[in-house]
């Protein structure tokens, strides 16, 4: 999937909408992450950490279920992270793959205009389907 440069500024936009939100009171590092879905919608995440440490949710997984939640389903993926790129965590990958190992993964930062740009399934080689799906 080839995504237009308006359609890549689209998501960087609502990415860094959705990282001002993140709730990230312990580790500091705010992620926002907008999801393109098939029939063009965005939805949003932002990283939702929790005082037990392991219930925290990731902003990627957040925005996969806003999008769900509405009956839509991701096809492109932008992350906005605090000063460098920061591609998905593998927990995250997995999730994203569910509905596209094609999807593009588009990185970018709080400012500027540095877009890196993956597609998810080099970020996720052999990844875990259910047999026979
Ligand atoms: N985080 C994300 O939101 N997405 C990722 O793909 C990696 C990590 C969050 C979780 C936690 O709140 C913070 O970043 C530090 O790990």
């Amino acid at each position: 999937m080839e995504l237009a440069h308006a359609t890549i500024e689209r998501l960087v936009e609502a990415a860094r909408r959705a990282q001002k939100n993140a709730y990230a009171p312990y580790s500091k590092f705010s992620v926002g992450a907008a999801v393109l879905c098939d029939d063009g919608q965005v939805f949003l995440g932002c990283n939702v950490e929790n005082s037990s440490f392991g219930l925290t949710v990731c902003a990627e997984r957040n925005a996969v279920a806003a999008a769900v939640v509405a009956g839509a389903r991701p096809v492109a993926v932008a992350v906005v992270a605090p000063e460098a790129a920061t591609a998905p965590c593998g927990a995250c990958r997995q999730v994203l793959a569910e509905f596209s190992a094609a999807m593009p993964v588009i990185l970018a930062t709080p400012d500027g205009d540095g877009r890196q740009l993956e597609k998810l399934e080099a970020l996720i080689p052999g990844v875990f389907r259910f047999p026979n799906t």
